[in-house]
């Protein structure tokens, strides 16, 4: 029998969940289940209050996109509806490939109508009659309960001509990607559903005006749009007084590595790294954090003395570092730091796509340098060379991938001092 979706949740059940609420509570292929457990009411509400409320909501809320970067929902809507160019897409972006993420994994499949609902009402927000949902092609159990979802959707006129006898109309495609993590980059997504190769395109043009098949288009990650169902039931202001200032609302964390309970948390924003860290029972006696990994490979190391760090954008900002799309990666006392860079440096050389020059040969040096050094290499000739790399790969990418995939071994140099001292660190902070 397949693991259930709560599996991954440690303390499922808990009546503090807002988004993880119905994950083990509902039966995922069950619209019955979901109904009686406060399903499309929020749909109904988007319909009584027209576009116009809804982006109003979602703005007042503050909003701020889960996949990683953070960037203000309301404003993305906004951007997308008051395009003139018709039609306007909407794309789920449910790719979710960076390494230790799995947050979008566990609604899509414990949760999978909130997901269909959350875009049939961003759909008609932004005024399309058509939503994507690209899905990472290693979720098989998340396609199937989302095949599902909008089979019996469709059934129930969820979906589809005239939804609900609003005579809004609104469908989902559902298309898998191949197991390329280029293809969750926004713009190598359209490229993938329009029949091209997956690579990202220069922004701007940013997708709100020239998006999917060149039309205007909102791309929102799963995360991002469950958190529009509790906006549109409580209102935008009364969201946006839950967690903080600039990170409003509630948050799922990947927690993984040596502590005692790892799996998905969600905690509103504000907690600390110690609060999540405690909520997952701490470390195993005898055992130590020699480092946190936030934000996954494209993130940046933290000390194990750094645990009053904000889980928030604006916190772990201001702390020189990024909470990315919510990873949280703890290496205990144990754990091999160099191997991890190694393996960090191996993936992104993996999945460079290769259409620009820094990336694709400066991911290739960047694994070769820290592998000299895992050999016995010297090192400070290797940071020498690392640092010109990086810094070329940083300001000379195309997209993300190449702009940060220097991030995770900078921060184990300069944060950590893993081959030497920290500048304007003594010498004896060394960790290895
Ligand atoms: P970005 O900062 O370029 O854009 C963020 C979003 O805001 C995009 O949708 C973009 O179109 C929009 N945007 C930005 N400026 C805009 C403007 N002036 N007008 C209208 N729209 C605008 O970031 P990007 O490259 O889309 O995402 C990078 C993030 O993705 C990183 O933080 C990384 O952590 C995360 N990521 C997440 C993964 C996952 O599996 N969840 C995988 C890989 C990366
Ligand atoms: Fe491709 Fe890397 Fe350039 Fe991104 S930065 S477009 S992954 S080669």
């Amino acid at each position: 029998p397949e693991p259930d979706p709560a599996d991954a949740v440690p303390d499922a059940g808990s009546s503090d969940h807002v988004l993880l609420r119905r994950i083990g509570r509902v039966d995922p292929l069950s619209l019955d289940d979901y109904r009686a457990e406060g399903g499309y009411s929020a749909l109904r509400e988007a319909l009584r209050m027209g576009p116009a409320g809804v982006l109003r909501e979602v703005s007042d809320s503050g909003l701020v996109g889960r996949g990683g970067a953070a960037f203000p929902t309301g404003r993305k809507w906004q951007a997308t509806a008051s395009q003139p160019d018709r039609p306007h897409y909407l794309v789920c972006n449910a790719d979710e490939s960076e390494p230790g993420t799995f947050k979008d994994r566990v609604i899509m499949e414990g949760d999978p109508f909130s997901l269909i609902e959350a875009m049939t009402i961003a759909g008609y927000a932004i005024g399309a009659r058509t939503g994507y949902l690209y899905i990472r092609g290693e979720y098989p159990r998340a396609l199937r309960h989302l095949e599902n979802a909008i089979t019996v959707a469709r059934e129930r006129d969820l979906l589809g001509d005239d939804v609900l006898g609003s005579g809004f109309s609104f469908d989902i495609e559902i298309r898998r990607g191949a197991g390329a993590y280029i293809c969750g980059e926004e713009t190598a997504i359209f490229g993938s559903i329009e029949g091209e190769r997956g690579e990202p395109r220069t922004k701007p043009p940013f997708p709100v005006e020239k998006g999917l098949f060149g039309k205007p288009t909102a791309v929102n990650n799963v995360e991002t749009l469950v958190n529009v169902l509790p906006i549109l039931l409580m209102g935008g202001p009364a969201y946006a007084a839950v967690g903080t200032e600039g990170s409003t609302g509630p948050k799922l964390f990947c927690l993984s590595g040596g502590v005692r309970r790892p799996g998905l948390y969600e905690l509103p924003f504000g907690a600390t790294l110690r609060d999540l860290i405690e909520a997952a029972g701490g470390m195993p006696e005898g055992r130590s954090i020699q480092a946190v990994l936030l934000g996954g490979a494209a993130g940046a190391f933290v000390r194990g003395d750094e645990l009053d760090i904000p889980l928030t954008f604006e916190g772990a900002r201001a702390a020189g570092t990024t909470l990315g799309s919510g990873v949280v990666l703890v290496l205990d006392d144990t754990a091999d730091l160099v191997a991890t860079l190694v393996r960090v440096a191996a993936f992104f050389r993996d999945e460079s796509c290769g259409q620009c020059v820094p990336c694709r040969v400066g991911t290739v040096r960047q694994e070769e340098s820290l592998l000299r050094i895992s050999r016995g290499g010297d090192a400070a000739s290797e940071v020498a060379l690392l640092r010109e790399v990086g810094q070329a790969m940083r300001d000379a990418s195309i997209c993300g991938l190449g702009q940060t995939a220097w991030n995770a071994v900078e921060s184990a140099v300069d944060r950590l001092g893993l081959f030497g001292p920290a500048p304007g660190e003594p010498a004896g902070k060394q960790t290895s």
